[in-house]
Parts: structure tokens; sequence; C-alpha cells
């Protein structure tokens, strides 16, 4: 797909990823709806960025927030081209002492907030027989991590979502896509989980590297790509070989459980 011109809504653009991520697609002609719960980033980000990138503030956390975050960026960018689901939260935490509201909004943010906005702009796809719906999803989306069982939940559904709608679409002019990342270094992991990453020996990717990478998958159609070796081939191992990936993951799992707060 050619980004020149497309009308795109983009969470979670005042994020690590997101700014970067929002330049990106400004440099290659698109014009933007950018959504964030961050109003203070996300309008210094938009005074940095050019006129074709409009502020959203917004807290994509309820149906409301959600709906009305679609309407302003429907009203800005009039028929929208592409919806690109990054906005995420992420927990690394013993799950018996995960903060029950913590569960619930993170379930919220990263997988029904995309689900309802989804929503909210399909029927106007299918009306033009045209669109695109990207989610960001986690190589935790495919294998999951002790001390990340939220996050890791979250992105499951993710990934579920987006391969059933891409099947339920599959007649029509609208694409679904689904982007695994590895960990980045972005504000999303806090002090603990970079240490406890780099005690792990855990890969960690730029953020202006995974950009490039998530703009490529764009303007190649891809369906699903994930990003990073051996990461990507560990994905395959997991959903064959599951028994193999919990013992290869046991040393690990041990030492990352030092690191977390108390
Ligand atoms: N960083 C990684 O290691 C990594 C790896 C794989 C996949 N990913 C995925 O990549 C995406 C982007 O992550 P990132 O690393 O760029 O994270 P980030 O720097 O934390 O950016 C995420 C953005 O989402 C916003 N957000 C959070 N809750 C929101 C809400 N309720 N309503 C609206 N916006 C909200 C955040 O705003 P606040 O600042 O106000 O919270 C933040 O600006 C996420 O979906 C993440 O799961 C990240």
């Amino acid at each position: 797909m050619n980004l020149k011109d497309k009308r795109i809504v983009l969470t979670g653009a005042a994020g690590g990823m997101g700014s970067i991520l929002a330049r990106a697609l400004l440099e290659r002609g698109a014009k933007l709806a950018m959504v964030d719960a961050n109003a203070d980033a996300l309008q210094s980000l938009a005074t940095d960025l050019s006129e074709d990138a409009y502020p959203v503030a917004a807290d994509l956390s309820s149906a409301e927030g959600c709906a009305n975050a679609i309407k302003a960026c429907q009203q800005h960018l009039g028929q929208v081209d592409m919806l690109i689901n990054l906005a995420g939260l992420n927990g690394f935490v013993s799950f018996a002492e995960q903060d029950p509201a913590h569960i619930e909004i993170m379930m919220r943010v990263n997988v029904l907030a995309p689900m309802l906005l989804t929503r909210a702009l399909l029927p106007s796809f299918l009306a033009n027989n045209s669109g695109k719906i990207v989610n960001v999803g986690s190589v935790f989306g495919s294998i999951g991590f002790a001390w990340f069982a939220t996050y890791s939940a979250s992105k499951f559904g993710l990934r579920g979502f987006s391969e059933a709608l891409r099947r339920e679409l599959a007649n029509t002019g609208v694409e679904v896509s689904y982007i695994a990342p590895r960990a980045v270094k972005t504000p999303m992991n806090d002090n603990a989980v970079m240490k406890m990453g780099e005690a792990t020996g855990m890969n960690m990717d730029e953020p202006d590297a995974i950009v490039e990478k998530i703009i490529r998958a764009i303007e190649q159609d891809k369906k699903d790509s994930y990003f990073g070796f051996p990461e990507a081939l560990f994905v395959r191992v997991n959903a064959l070989l599951p028994r193999l990936v919990d013992k290869a993951l046991a040393g690990q799992n041990k030492i990352a459980k030092t690191f977390l707060l108390k």
C-alpha cells in the first residue's frame, strides 16, 4: 500500500514508537489523526509536526473514550483509510499480586479498544470496499511469558481478533494485519524490565528500527509480521512444542522473578 495521502488514525501516537511512527507516516505523505491519553505529550508532538498531524486527546480505556476518539478523528479526516492500533500498556508483575484494576485497564486498552475502534470504522470501510486495520501486538502474544500474564493474555487476544477478522473479511477490500515486535527500548519498559532484560539476555530493539519495519510491513501489505531472530522462530516452536519452551524458559523465569518490584 502506498501511504501517500492516506488518512490514518494512529493510537498511542505520543508514545515511544508512536511519535517516531507518526513522523515516518507524515514523511510518506499520509494525513494523521493522532490519538493518545497523554494530552501534553500529544500537543507538543503535534506542534513539532506538520498541520497534517491532528491531535486527539482521548482515554481509550472506556467505550465512551473510544467512541469520542473516533468521532473526533472522523470529523477531522473525513473518510478514514487506515486504523493503526498502537496504544498499549505493559505490566511486569506477579499475577497473584496484580491489582485487579490494573488487569482490567490493560485488557481494555490492549485488546478491547482496538476492537471497538475497528467496530466503529468497519462499516464505512466495507461501504467503500477498502480500508486497512493494523494491530500492533507482541511476541508475547504468541509466547506467554511468566510475570507478564495479563499483558500476554491481552496480546494473545489481539492476535486472535486480528486472525479471525482477517478471515471474516477475506472476500472484501478491507485488510487486517498483525505486527509483533520483540522487546523495544521505549518508556513502556520501566527500570525493572530493563534490568531484568539485561540479566536474562533479552534482545531489545531500537524504536527507530522497529518503526521502519512496521512501515515496510504496511507498505508490503503483510498479513502478519514477527520481528527478530530467534524470537520469530520461537513463536513457531512454541505453537508446536510448548513443553519444550516451558523448559527453555524455566531458568530465565527464575532470574526474572528477582527483578519484580515488591
Ligand atoms: N516497547 C516494547 O517492548 C514493545 C514490544 C512489543 C510490542 N509493543 C507494543 O507496541 C505498542 C507501542 O508501545 P511503545 O513501546 O511505544 O509504548 P509507550 O512508549 O508506552 O507508548 C504507548 C502509548 O499509548 C498510550 N496509552 C496508554 N494507555 C492509553 C489509554 N488508556 N488511552 C490512550 N492512549 C493510551 C500511552 O500514553 P501514556 O504515556 O499516557 O501512558 C503512550 O503514549 C504497544 O501496543 C506495545 O504493547 C511494545
